[in-house]
């Protein structure tokens, strides 16, 4: 980790220090409220519940130190990214999405986009940068991107769209603020589904959006306030406490997942092995160069369906489960939610298990798939 993110980190769970009265609780309280108090004018203070909550500005405050960026929290990833969707975008708009990311993105383009005449074309991640950004008013990648883990590169995109015009949002889920910062590479936008590392313990579904631009974050703000798509102040609660941990949990899933990838290399029964950190990946060179780690997923095909399944559902240290970045190890064959992979293909998760362990368990559940 680079020295400015362990300081980052190390800032992390002092945040509130210089606020705090005298026999104030050090843990945030958890503010349950609808309505506060607010005879007269309430200009400056909390007045209802679907405008502000003390717990959201604690966990915003969090992401924003981590982003070095204003945030703004909602009830899920997908919010999040609906957010910059209907904040942001007009009828006659046409936007680029990933082909190879997150498949309900494409999915919420498709049905509720489409019907505003809101256009979108979708592109490979690994060739992001081909066919320009012209006639675009968005730009939206995911890298690396999930399932597949191919990269792009951010800074060359952001440049490339910005001369064309055009805006570029990132989504970081695969990464954390603490794996890649695409705000420094020059992104407008960064979105995260906290319900994965940052909470990290698979209980609770939240995101944000990160930018440096005051009306994007108008724009997103506003639209959680009109649409209602607000995150629960309990929910708020448990992702900053998922983020105080964060930064070690982030360091042993990627350390392990370092260790389970080169071992994972030439076993019998996978084949398409993917991980940024490997030196012959095809994402390796980029990775190196704009993400602080490689990152705790990892993907792989087994030759078949049943394979695949019999891998994951007998292996004794892993959650047949979707979804990633929990502090256990899952797995799950994508083909099952539509992602255009081969019926073998699995998505990885490592948690946070004593690595030794972990391989033991993958290692034996694999031997007997060879
Ligand atoms: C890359 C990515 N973005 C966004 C999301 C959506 O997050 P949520 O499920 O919290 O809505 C996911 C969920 O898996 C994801 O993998």
């Amino acid at each position: 980790m680079s020295e400015t993110a362990r300081s980052r980190a190390a800032a992390l769970p002092h945040l509130r220090r210089g606020r705090l009265a005298k026999g104030d609780p050090i843990p945030v309280p958890l503010t349950m409220a609808a309505i506060f108090h607010t005879p007269g004018d309430a200009a400056g203070f909390d007045e209802y519940g679907r405008y502000d909550n003390p717990t959201w500005r604690a966990v915003e405050h969090m992401l924003a130190h981590l982003e070095d960026a204003p945030c703004v929290g909602f009830p899920s990833g997908m919010a999040a990214i609906s957010a910059v969707f209907f904040g942001l975008l007009k009828a006659g708009d046409r936007i680029l999405l990933p082909a190879d990311g997150y498949h309900a993105t494409r999915a919420l383009a498709d049905r509720f986009l489409k019907p505003f005449d809101i256009a979108y074309d979708v592109r490979p991640t690994s060739s992001f940068l081909d066919g320009g950004f012209d006639g675009y008013r968005l730009a939206f990648v995911e890298t690396p991107a999930n399932p597949g883990l191919d990269i792009c590169d951010i800074a060359a995109v952001a440049e490339a769209a910005h001369k064309a015009g055009a805006l570029l949002a990132v989504d970081n889920t695969t990464m954390t603020p603490f794996g890649q910062r695409p705000l420094d590479f020059g992104a407008d936008i960064v979105i995260a589904a906290d319900t994965k590392a940052p909470n990290g313990h698979s209980d609770v579904l939240f995101g944000h959006v990160a930018s440096r631009n005051a009306d994007i974050i108008a724009a997103v703000s506003g639209w959680r306030e009109m649409s209602g798509a607000i995150p629960g102040p309990f929910e708020a609660w448990l992702v900053h406490r998922g983020l105080e941990t964060l930064d070690v949990r982030f360091d042993r899933m990627c350390s392990s997942a370092e260790v389970i990838a080169r071992r994972l290399q030439g076993h019998p029964a996978i084949s398409g092995l993917r991980f940024p950190g490997l030196d012959g990946d095809p994402s390796h060179n980029l990775a190196r160069a704009q993400m602080e780690r490689f990152g705790f997923l990892i993907s792989f095909v087994l030759d078949s369906e049943d394979k695949a399944e019999d891998f994951i559902n007998n292996c004794a240290l892993m959650q047949a489960a979707t979804s990633f970045g929990g502090v256990h190890s899952s797995a799950e064959r994508r083909a099952k939610r539509s992602d255009a992979v081969a019926p073998g293909f699995v998505r990885l998760s490592v948690g946070c298990e004593p690595v030794e362990e972990l391989w033991q368990a993958i290692e034996a559940s694999l031997d007997r798939l060879a």
